[in-house]
């Protein structure tokens, strides 16, 4: 499959790395454009189009989308020795340095997990580009529930985020000197951004604040950018920063390239990102399947929390609507239901799962291959990861890119970063699971309304196009979080199998 992006906008540096089908093994084909000579990016631009023809035609004799046969046909198109995490090349031509009249200093805080920070990492990038101005090196939360002590350069290699982009904007890892005797002086703002909001809030709002303060701390950063109507700079810039400028560090990748590898050696796999994490059941208030020990531990929890705004919550009626993630039991079914073969790898990609081995039986005994990292790994190599959940999550968010198949249980932060980075892939499948479909099948399943064919058949059915697929943004103005969410599907930065000729 094909990924390509420009890593300069003026359009003279192409990379381009293709995955091709049918041969069983990843080939990479380098071409630097070094003129805007048309014939030439005419030349790129067929040849691209003849190897993504093949994939599809490759890839439409397989069949049918969801079959048993489904895992097998789809991991021919990947190697399986040949494993190669996503990674920026060796010689990155660094572009020059972008010099503009600076307006200010942007310090930013995010608040949340490491995939809701990731996401608003990429916003500030494209916040400060378009406000000209110099961005400190961002801090990550220390208080959410995750807890994590960890520093940015503790999980991206802050090095290559401050060179890859300085063609954009001017990253610094901290403040001047003199800057900072200012800020301990108290004399700056600080202020949560209204969130979803386009840029010109930013020009109109924030730009005269920074003016006049020269620093503006955002004290909160989770979806302060809207997902659609921005100018199309600024979305291929959120792009670029995720998929190119946010790197783990080399101990992250290289612990990522293990474990792909462990797998890979056994076949294939799929990566089920099971969110059934003591948090999220607290948070969400979703007990379906718990005794009323855990219920009650949930709620308390969920009370503790001063940040949990919602506390009375009536979880079956949440469940129905489709607003509880799976849980390990429905999961066994839905997996089950739609030809996952029983035989194959799933790795989950999680936390501690809620209720323990009590809780996975039932998973375990219809995918009796499930593995985690624990069990992969050496208690030694994951020493340095223990206590610093976001650097447990950096290892499952590239174990998730690398499979064959990502399956998450909830819509959250993971769940969508991910999908709209194996899009960017090459439109690598992701199952959407529809919850609230789903928990309705499953209810009528456990009545007996509702035979093992006909359930199967209907969750494949209701499932064969929810695939991670080209597909455009459902866009619903005055309603951001109705809407599909940007990093879910970056549609401005991917190549569409129907277009590939797209000129940008
Ligand atoms: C940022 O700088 C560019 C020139 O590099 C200029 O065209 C643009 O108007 C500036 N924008 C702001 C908000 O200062
Ligand atoms: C952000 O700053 C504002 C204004 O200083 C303050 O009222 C608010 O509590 C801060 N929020 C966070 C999350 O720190
Ligand atoms: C940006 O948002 C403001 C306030 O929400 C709105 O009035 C304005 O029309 C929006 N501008 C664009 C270009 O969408
Ligand atoms: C992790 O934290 C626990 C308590 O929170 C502590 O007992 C343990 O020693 C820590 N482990 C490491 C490797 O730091």
């Amino acid at each position: 499959m094909l990924k390509m992006w420009k890593t300069e906008d003026s359009g003279e540096e192409w990379e381009m790395k293709l995955k091709l089908c049918g041969g069983g093994k990843f080939k990479k084909l380098k071409t630097s454009v070094v003129s805007r000579s048309p014939m030439k990016l005419w030349m790129i631009r067929a040849i691209t189009t003849v190897l993504l023809w093949t994939c599809v035609v490759h890839l439409m004799s397989l069949g049918e989308t969801w079959g048993p046969r489904l895992l097998k046909s789809w991991t021919s198109c990947y190697s399986h020795q040949d494993v190669e995490l996503i990674s920026v090349p060796a010689e990155v031509i660094l572009p020059p340095k972008r010099v503009y009249k600076n307006n200010g200093y942007l310090m930013v805080s995010c608040n949340g997990g490491l995939n809701q920070m990731r996401a608003a990492i990429c916003d500030m990038v494209a916040i400060a580009r378009f406000l000209n101005v110099t961005l400190i090196v961002p801090e990550l939360d220390k208080t959410s529930f995750w807890n994590d002590p960890s520093e940015f350069q503790d999980i991206f290699d802050v090095h290559h985020f401050i060179a890859s982009l300085r063609g954009e904007v001017r990253i610094l890892k901290e403040l001047p000197p003199r800057l900072k005797t200012r800020v301990e002086l108290g004399l700056f703002y600080s202020l949560p951004p209204v969130s979803w909001s386009n840029i010109s809030y930013y020009t109109h709002q924030i730009l005269p604040l920074l003016q006049k303060f020269k620093v503006v701390h955002l004290n909160k950063t989770d979806a302060r950018l809207a997902n659609n109507g921005l100018p199309l700079e600024i979305q291929k810039l959120r792009c670029r920063v995720n998929f190119n400028a946010l790197k783990f560090t080399s101990k992250i990748e290289e612990l990522g390239r293990k474990v792909v590898k462990i797998l890979r050696e056994k076949g294939p796999f799929l990566v089920l990102h099971l969110r059934y994490e003591r948090d999220m059941l607290a948070f969400s208030g979703c007990t379906h399947g718990c005794n009323d020990e855990e219920v009650e531990k949930l709620t308390r929890m969920r009370y503790a929390y001063p940040w949990w705004k919602e506390k009375v919550i009536n979880s079956e009626m949440k469940r129905k609507e489709g607003l509880c993630p799976l849980t390990p039991e429905e999961t066994a079914l839905v997996l089950t239901a739609l030809g996952i073969d029983r035989d194959v790898q799933i790795y989950i990609a999680a936390g501690e799962i809620y209720g323990g081995e009590r809780r996975m039986k039932t998973l375990m005994e219809a995918f009796p291959n499930l593995v985690r990292k624990e069990d992969l790994l050496e208690p030694s190599d994951l020493k340095f990861f223990q206590n610093h959940s976001s650097q447990m999550a950096a290892l499952d968010y590239l174990v998730s890119l690398e499979s064959d198949i990502f399956v998450p249980t909830y819509d959250g932060n993971m769940a969508k970063v991910v999908e709209g980075h194996r899009r960017f892939l090459g439109f690598k499948k992701t199952s959407l699971l529809d919850r609230k479909l789903l928990v309705g099948f499953i209810d009528e399943y456990s009545k007996g309304s509702l035979s093992w064919d006909e359930f199967s058949s209907t969750v494949k059915e209701t499932h064969a196009d929810r695939t991670g697929s080209p597909k455009m943004r459902v866009v619903i103005p005055d309603k951001p979080k109705d809407e599909d969410y940007f990093y879910a599907n970056p549609q401005e930065c991917l190549q569409l199998l129907d277009e590939p000729l797209r000129s940008t």
